[in-house]
């Protein structure tokens, strides 16, 4: 193959290479044959799914009609979140019952059905486990609340006494990640004058449970068991960088987000002095007892399948996956370390700057701090909880940071609709390429847009209150899906009736709107997914290719014994030729009126995929 000559006036600074060129391995080969190191599992958000009752609530029976649609799309697995009995102040992430499905979802057979459907197509399935926090709700708080200071029965949540005079005062300074203060006063249930204080980093109806008692492990290892013996492959583990709070509860009167920064003494021991480097880690973030708590999980898991038997059947690994806001990766990995997770979601590549250098970076960081133990990255650009990169990347970079909840209204400047599509599909050009796991978020192999229009009154994330209105919150990621563009709900149930209303612009953007349309954004993830199929992109070596100006990203990925993938991204200003002979296998940018992509240039904001066979 040709490759295009450099143009040294567009990048005086960077050289260019003379010859693009192979770079050294980035990141290596993996022959283990492990389905999670290379997956990619797609976010189902039960309520906004797939309604199969017509209340506008999404339910697990609506899922199970719709999972034919994840097997025509291509991915291995689908991660649900909560569908657990809640009484629904954060969605289903305030839990009352860990082992029962909320009547808004269905049953417990409901679930059965799902995981059983799943399996005969061929899908693994990963649930949401949420650790760090119960709903007010749930007996064990209740008793709490019931019982005296010093009891048994508040030992298993943050119960303090309050300071100041009469301990009007919280115990400490913190705050709640959805806005205000995280204690609440309860009354002294012997007497009904105010009492102790009780810690919730999120809403007041989610009280932090304390991971020093171990009725608090017994009973999350006695969840696991529950729905391992019901067959589910694996957890995603909310809030994994919470469970533990530094001892005595200091005070931490930084700003208060989801993200815990630091810095590694990268010693790889657990002596407490990672992170001391100038700045301390938060008291409520990524201490270093929590890896314990996922080493006994594993240990769990692992009975299921036991790593070191002669019949150990990689196929059949169940896995733990952890949404743990944590920068540098260097400490972000070390939820994945052998003996403790499976997975951790790559935040710091969510967050990366869209800009060639800013990717190849964070691409690169993440292969070194993930081989480095063993594991696999796991890609992911959106979720529940952040803007869909689809408006994400037309943001201003200052804007773009998922670290906790945000939202768009309104009043916020519009985001430019297509701009923010062209970089999505890019993006996902990109992340569907690299070596390692990749998670989706429904919708956005529709190329939805977030909703930046709800009418205030119908917000329903907590954030919005607690916060006096000040930050939106996430329910513009949450809408309902579009499955047929001229149905009423667009086809989220029969009735019509949608819990958040549906923007039209996702009519034209419904499933059945882009099935079979070459070039829609739909046909591109499919086609993706395939080529990285067939091609073991998911397990394969990367090496970054030299010789494009420094506004193109250039890796080239290959798994042993297939054909590779060159893969250009022009994150520049100008379009790029491509090369002369170049096989293009598909590409993110609009195709030609024919349908087939455009084999001569490479658009701004543009990825393709070439063959290198
Ligand atoms: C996680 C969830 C988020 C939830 C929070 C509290 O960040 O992803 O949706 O609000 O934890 O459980």
């Amino acid at each position: 193959m040709t490759l295009p000559e450099p143009d040294p006036q567009s990048d005086p600074q960077s050289e260019p290479q003379p010859e693009p060129a192979l770079q050294p391995v980035t990141h290596a080969a993996d022959s283990s044959g492990a389905w999670w190191r290379s997956a990619v599992i797609y976010q189902v958000y039960p309520r906004s799914w797939a309604d199969a009752d017509g209340d506008g609530i999404g339910d697990l029976p609506g899922i199970t009609a719709r999972l034919d649609h994840l097997v025509e799309l291509g991915v291995d697995a689908l991660w649900l979140s909560p569908f657990y009995a809640s009484p629904m102040h954060d969605a289903g992430y305030d839990v009352a019952d860990y082992r029962a499905v909320d009547a808004l979802f269905g049953t417990l057979a409901d679930a059965d059905a799902l995981v059983a459907r799943a399996h005969q197509l061929g899908l693994r399935v990963i649930i949401d486990l949420v650790p760090n926090h119960t709903s007010s709700d749930h007996p064990w708080f209740q008793e709490a609340l019931a019982a005296p200071a010093g009891s048994p029965q508040r030992a298993r949540y943050l119960f303090r006494e309050g300071s100041g005079p009469e301990g009007s005062e919280p115990p400490n300074d913190w705050r709640s990640v959805f806005g205000g203060r995280a204690w609440s006063r309860v009354p002294d249930p012997r007497t009904g004058d105010p009492g102790q204080w009780y810690l919730h980093l999120f809403d007041v109806t989610q009280p932090d449970l304390d991971w020093t008692n171990p009725q608090v492990h017994a009973e999350f290892e006695a969840v696991l068991r529950f729905w391992l013996d019901r067959g589910v492959d694996g957890f995603r583990v909310d809030v994994a960088h919470g469970l533990v709070k530094e001892p005595g509860l200091p005070d931490w009167s930084a700003e208060q987000e989801l993200l815990s920064s630091g810095e590694d003494d990268d010693d790889g021991d657990d002596d407490g002095d990672d992170g001391d480097h100038g700045r301390r880690r938060a008291p409520m973030w990524d201490q270093d007892g929590v890896h314990d708590i996922y080493r006994a999980w594993r240990r769990v898991l692992n009975t299921y399948n036991p790593p070191d038997a002669p019949d150990h059947d990689p196929a059949l690994d169940r896995i733990l996956c952890a949404e743990a806001w944590v920068d540098p990766l260097p400490r972000a990995a070390r939820y994945v370390r052998p003996d403790e997770m499976h997975q951790a979601f790559n935040f710091e590549y969510l967050q990366a700057p869209w800009t060639a250098a800013g990717q190849r970076a964070v691409i690169a960081a993440s292969y070194a701090a993930c081989d480095a133990v063993g594991a696999p990255t796991t890609w992911v650009l959106s979720n529940h909880d952040v803007i869909r990169h689809a408006t994400r990347l037309a943001l201003d970079s200052a804007r773009r940071t998922g670290r906790g909840p945000q939202g768009l209204g309104a009043t916020d400047p519009v985001p430019d609709a297509a701009l923010g599509l062209r970089r999505a599909r890019a993006a996902t050009a990109i992340m569907l390429a690299l070596p390692g796991s990749a998670y989706l978020y429904q919708g956005e192999e529709l190329g939805l847009p977030e909703h930046t229009s709800l009418p205030d009154e119908l917000r329903q994330d907590p954030t919005w209150v607690r916060t006096d209105h000040g930050a939106y919150g996430r329910d513009g990621c949450r809408v309902p899906m579009p499955w047929a563009g001229d149905a009423p709900a667009y086809g989220f149930n029969a009735a019509g009736a949608s819990w958040l209303p549906q923007p039209a612009a996702y009519g034209a953007l419904a499933v059945d709107r882009q099935q079979g349309v070459p070039g829609s954004t739909y046909e591109l993830y499919r086609t993706l997914l395939r080529i990285r199929r067939d091609r073991r992109l998911g397990t394969g070596e990367l090496r970054f290719v030299a010789g494009y100006t420094k506004e193109v990203l250039a890796f080239e990925v290959r798994a042993p014994g297939r054909p590779g993938v060159l893969v250009l991204a022009n994150l520049g200003t100008a379009p790029i030729p491509l090369p002369a002979d170049a096989r293009v296998l598909v590409g993110s940018a609009a195709p030609t009126a024919d349908g087939a992509p455009d084999g001569s240039t490479l658009p701004v904001d543009g990825t393709v995929w070439l063959a290198a066979d």
